[in-house]
């Protein structure tokens, strides 16, 4: 199908990348001045990748409003590399708050993102379907592409994080195959944020700046959730993960990863010296993102140009 703002639409892409066993990244932009660096590091290793905000990077650090960063996007976005994207919209946020996800989302759809996010997942499961089921129904009668989460990504909660070691091995709060099959059947979500080991970078203002832990993946309960969905399959928590464990979960069903900590974090290093430094910065760490850690180079033609085979099934 064709996007509104021109182009394959993003439903179809994350469907392509799934069929061929390749990763669409999706960089955050907490910093409206990170996007020309990251949208020019897709461009020169013909990469192709989303664009997104979250809402808390309108509320806690300085990517201001969806507008704000749709008005960017629409300036400055590249069609044959990126797609604009909203992340994690909670309805219950990371402080515990209720959140007005419905009329953040209809903003966003207002300003022209082409899929959306709905974070329901500090709700019980049946809260969590009626939540996402609600947003998919809006998002889709605009032509937007719905993504929904179940399971517990650790990292954004206020509070002391519990020993990453522990959490692995006990699977606390890891996706369940069979709850995340009625999840997909009930929501009709485009595409399932699940739980299998990764977590998110800290965005205290205390522990914001620390390196992150480096996080493994549970791939046989990816397996399963993948068999049991038939859906692409979205990886949170992107950054720091081992390398063999990405390139094996992309094997495995999941065809969006969310990258945040890894051009943030050097951004936040260089920006007190200069922009300039700061944009580079993150240039280089997207680039190397790009290049090294998800292999992706070169894959843009493919996914934004190609034609038929979209969204329905792969051969696993
Ligand atoms: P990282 O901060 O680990 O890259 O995670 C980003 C993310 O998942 C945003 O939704």
């Amino acid at each position: 199908m064709e996007a509104k703002g021109g182009g394959r639409d993003t439903a179809s892409i994350v469907a392509a990348a799934w069929q061929r066993h390749t990763v669409v990244p999706a960089f955050n932009i907490p910093y409206l001045p990170m996007m020309a660096p990251t949208v020019q590091a897709l461009r020169d290793t013909d990469s192709f990748g989303l664009i997104m905000v979250a809402r808390l990077e309108w509320v806690k650090f300085a990517a201001k409003s969806p507008e704000e960063v749709a008005g960017e996007y629409w300036r400055i976005g590249d069609r044959a590399h990126t797609r604009l994207h909203l992340d994690h919209v909670p309805v219950i946020d990371e402080d515990h708050l209720r959140v007005d996800y419905v009329d953040d989302i209809s903003r966003a759809l207002d300003a022209g993102y082409e899929s959306v996010m709905v974070d329901a997942s500090r709700l019980p499961l049946d809260e969590n379907i009626a939540a996402t089921r609600l947003i998919a129904g809006m998002a889709h009668a605009r032509g937007a592409a719905v993504e929904g989460e179940l399971g517990a990504v650790m990292g954004h909660e206020s509070g002391p994080m519990p020993s990453y070691e522990e959490l692995f091995a006990s699977g606390k709060g890891f996706t369940d195959p069979g709850e995340a099959a009625r999840f997909v059947r009930e929501t009709g979500v485009d595409w399932l944020s699940v739980a299998v080991g990764s977590v998110h970078g800290a965005i205290s203002s205390a522990t914001r700046h620390e390196k992150k832990i480096e996080a493994r993946l549970n791939i046989g309960r990816l397996g399963e959730i993948q068999a049991a969905t038939g859906v692409p399959l979205v990886l949170h928590g992107g950054t720091g993960i081992r390398k063999e464990c990405v390139l094996d979960a992309v094997r495995h069903g999941i065809a969006k990863i969310n990258i945040a900590t890894a051009t943030r974090q050097p951004y936040e290093r260089f920006i007190n010296e200069s922009l300039a430094k700061a944009q580079r910065a993150v240039y280089d760490a997207a680039v190397r993102v790009l290049r090294e850690d998800l292999e992706t180079a070169g894959n843009a033609g493919v996914l934004a140009t190609c034609h038929g085979g979209a969204a329905s099934g792969r051969t696993t």
